[in-house]
């Protein structure tokens, strides 16, 4: 962690609630569902579907996760109701994975049968490395009995390329990402080429294989080799879709979909919003340093 990155991550808790405020929610759509779907409802209009994310994560407490679960289902039903383009992405810990995984397991599926009577989809989102089996255990015993569930792969992780061979034969679907946590060398490429690389390497390997992929990424030089594959393997709309985070480089989301390619955006909103941007500015500063970069550039 840099100096800089270091001192910025010192001085955040420290900054008043409300001040901080301001900065996030360019990242996030607001506390509350209401404030979510009017997001969805936004990027609708400009032909821009969603994912809607209620923030939170490492429940203790088994009557909060099921709080959480009935705060999806709400978010499910809402989608439904205002007849929006939008499904929804959960984080296992937030669903209890860390107190008890067929507890969390059972969760996830209630919510994949919810979705499923709303034609709706259920994505796993990837947290640290001790939840990654887990996860991809969890999503492969649900994807055998349903077709509306995906999960997430991090390509900073050396086991990756396992994981997909792993994957490819079950038809996943998957979204393909860099990886956000902060991991140990033992278990996380830390180079920036080599994590480029194996992100390049297994969206060929997925797309030839014919899984579906949201290629989650605003890193123009991955942008552009996903664009050359989608042309080199010919694929249609609804082989592939780009996903980008609320707020993040908007104006390569823009050309994308200008040029007509199918556009998620991850949409974060729920009232632990402060504890949870805390809690990610100090495991990796460097989104601090995103946010700061945006702030003196206007933009
Ligand atoms: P990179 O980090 O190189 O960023 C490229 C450029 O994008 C930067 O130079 C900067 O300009 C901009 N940028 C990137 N992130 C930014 C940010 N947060 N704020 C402001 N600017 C930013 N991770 C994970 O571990 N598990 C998960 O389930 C998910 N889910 C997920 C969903 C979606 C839709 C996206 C887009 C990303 C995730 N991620 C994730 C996060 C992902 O792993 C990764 O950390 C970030 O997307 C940043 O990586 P990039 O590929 O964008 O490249």
């Amino acid at each position: 962690m840099s100096f800089i990155n270091k001192i910025i991550a010192l001085i955040l808790p420290l900054v008043p609630k409300f001040i901080v405020y301001l900065f996030a929610k360019r990242y996030i759509a607001g506390p509350t569902l209401e404030m979510a779907i009017d997001a969805i409802k936004d990027f609708n209009a400009r032909g821009i579907v969603a994912t809607l994310d209620i923030l939170g994560e490492e429940i203790e407490k088994k009557e909060d996760s099921l709080k959480v679960m009935e705060e999806y289902k709400q978010a499910l039903a809402d989608i439904k109701s205002n007849n929006l383009d939008a499904n929804i992405s959960v984080k296992p810990t937030h669903l209890g994975l860390k107190i008890d995984k067929e507890f969390c397991y059972q969760n996830i599926r209630t919510l994949v049968i919810e979705a499923k009577k709303y034609e709706n989809f259920v994505r796993i989102d990837m947290e640290d490395y001790t939840c990654t089996t887990d996860t991809i255990d969890i999503y492969s015993k649900l994807h055998k009995e349903f077709d509306n569930v995906g999960v997430v792969i991090q390509t900073y992780l050396r086991r990756t390329i396992d994981d997909i061979n792993q994957l490819i034969p079950e038809k996943a679907n998957l979204r393909l990402c860099k990886g956000i946590y902060v991991e140990p060398p033992q278990i996380a490429y830390k180079d920036y080429d080599i994590i480029n690389s194996n992100f390049q390497y297994t969206l060929r390997k997925l797309l030839e294989n014919k899984c579906y992929v949201g290629i989650a990424t605003h890193d123009e030089k991955l942008v552009w080799h996903a664009l050359s594959l989608i042309d080199e393997l010919n694929l249609k709309k609804g082989e592939y879709e780009f996903q980008m985070l609320l707020g993040v480089t908007e104006d390569l989301r823009d050309i994308l979909v200008d040029a007509g390619h199918p556009m998620r955006i991850y949409i974060p909103f729920g009232e632990h919003w402060h504890a949870y941007s805390m809690r990610r500015l100090k495991e990796n500063p460097q989104v601090a340093m995103y946010i700061i970069k945006h702030i003196f550039s206007g933009r």
